[in-house]
């Protein structure tokens, strides 16, 4: 189940030309099984129907702060209470100055004054108007209020003009959203998390690698941001976007891991290696493509370097958790890798399995500690899995 499911959140839509991608923020909420309530300024109705919203939520749609049979049926203060989160998106250079000035002269202005509920705002506008001395001062003093706000993308604005001021994307939206409403058991943690496989070149064209796709590691990743950790994420080669609101270092080979990972450990309070790192590389790759013509098919191979047993050696205060993954003897193969490469906590899981693992958007594991305890996280998506992981080793570890 995720963070949005069950949850109420009122979404209001202000006049900008981006009101029409609120639909697809909507269908977002409601995949999540968020119910939603959409507030439509006047404004935003000049762009996009009431019925739109209306068909997409599965709720009437509020427009008119005094309308006698909405009212009655879910009043302003009752829709403002019963809220666990007020989104707007797009929010209007406008509602940002009432907001921050106290005006409540229509629904969505007063229903943000009137509730209790963490407000998150997505501004889009014309790039001036964004730079404008009265939007930078009311974004600054609604940020020290505790709003929470997704910056605008950069990039051509329906204006025809160029900067900042376009309605970032939905997924760094809903994102927010996930965060905002996250408990946050790391909040103040720094977290390194490793991800996807590594590339071992034998020539320039050729490489050697494996079927890691970097999802587990990706949802830890998330995870521990959504968590309140400040996050990096090093990543070999995947087809995964960067993750918002975390810093992502794309790395191809062991050895680049190694000094990435490395580095951001420093001052980590734990570092997670979900990766794949390749066990062997070709013993110097070649310079240049290798020929067909001439090869006599043989490559030689050297062990790369181990970046878990090198952590686990200039440990200090860090937690060190590894991930293994196993074709035979889970168990026993999975605690003799954590206690040789002394690790805190090993998670592993079966790889010979086509529903799980490798790929796949699922996953089943056994947390191991070194203590002898055994912890089963049931078949879920990658991302349930993630949030039991950290509370897992939250608990066992960072509350020592
Ligand atoms: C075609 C058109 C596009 C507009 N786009 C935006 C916009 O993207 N952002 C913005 O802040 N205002 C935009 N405005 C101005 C707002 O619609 C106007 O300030 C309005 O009062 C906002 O009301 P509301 O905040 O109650 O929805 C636009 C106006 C027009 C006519």
């Amino acid at each position: 189940m995720g963070v949005l499911s069950g949850k109420e959140v009122v979404l209001g839509v202000t006049g900008g030309i981006a009101a029409y991608k609120a639909c697809e923020i909507v269908r977002e909420l409601r995949k999540e099984s968020a119910n939603v309530r959409v507030i439509l300024t006047a404004s935003g109705a000049q762009f996009i129907t009431p019925l739109s919203l209306q068909t997409l939520s599965k709720n009437p749609v509020v427009m008119d702060l005094f309308n006698l049979i909405s009212e009655s049926e879910i009043g302003h203060i009752s829709l403002a209470q019963r809220a666990n989160l007020v989104m707007i998106a797009p929010a209007t250079a406008n509602i940002i100055g009432k907001i921050r000035s106290g005006i409540a002269d229509d629904m969505l202005s007063t229903v943000v004054m009137a509730t209790n509920a963490p407000v998150l705002l997505a501004p889009a506008m014309n790039a001036q108007m964004y730079a404008s001395a009265a939007v930078r001062e009311n974004l600054s003093v609604l940020r020290e209020r505790g709003f929470h706000f997704v910056e605008p993308d950069e990039g051509e604005l329906a204006c025809g003009t160029v900067g900042p001021g376009r309605l970032a994307d939905g997924g760094k939206i809903m994102e927010m959203a996930r965060i905002v409403l996250s408990e946050k058991p790391l909040a103040g943690r720094k977290v390194v998390v490793s991800a996807g496989p590594t590339a071992e070149h034998l020539d320039p064209v050729r490489f050697l690698s494996n079927r890691a796709s970097g999802k587990m590691g990706f949802a830890m990743a998330r995870t521990a941001c959504r968590f309140g950790a400040s996050v990096t994420l090093v990543s070999g080669p995947t087809s995964l976007p960067d993750p918002p609101f975390l810093r992502t270092v794309r790395v191809r080979t062991a050895e680049e891991m190694f000094t990435a990972v490395t580095r951001a450990a420093e001052d980590a309070d734990a570092v997670v290696m979900c990766a794949a790192v390749a066990d062997f590389r070709a013993k110097g790759a070649a310079p240049r493509k290798i020929k067909k013509e001439g090869f006599d098919y043989r490559v030689e191979l050297a062990p790369t370097v181990d970046i878990l047993e090198s952590l686990g050696k200039n440990k200090g205060s860090r937690a060190l958790v590894g991930f293994a993954a196993e074709t035979d003897d889970l168990a026993r193969n999975a605690v003799e890798k954590m206690r040789r490469k002394n690790l805190d906590a090993i998670v592993a899981n079966d790889v010979s399995r086509t529903d799980i693992g490798f790929e796949s958007d699922n996953n089943e594991v056994r947390i191991f500690f070194p203590d002898g305890e055994v912890r089963d996280l049931p078949l879920c998506t990658k991302d349930g899995i993630a949030v039991g992981v950290w509370l897992a080793l939250d608990g066992k570890l960072f509350r020592r």
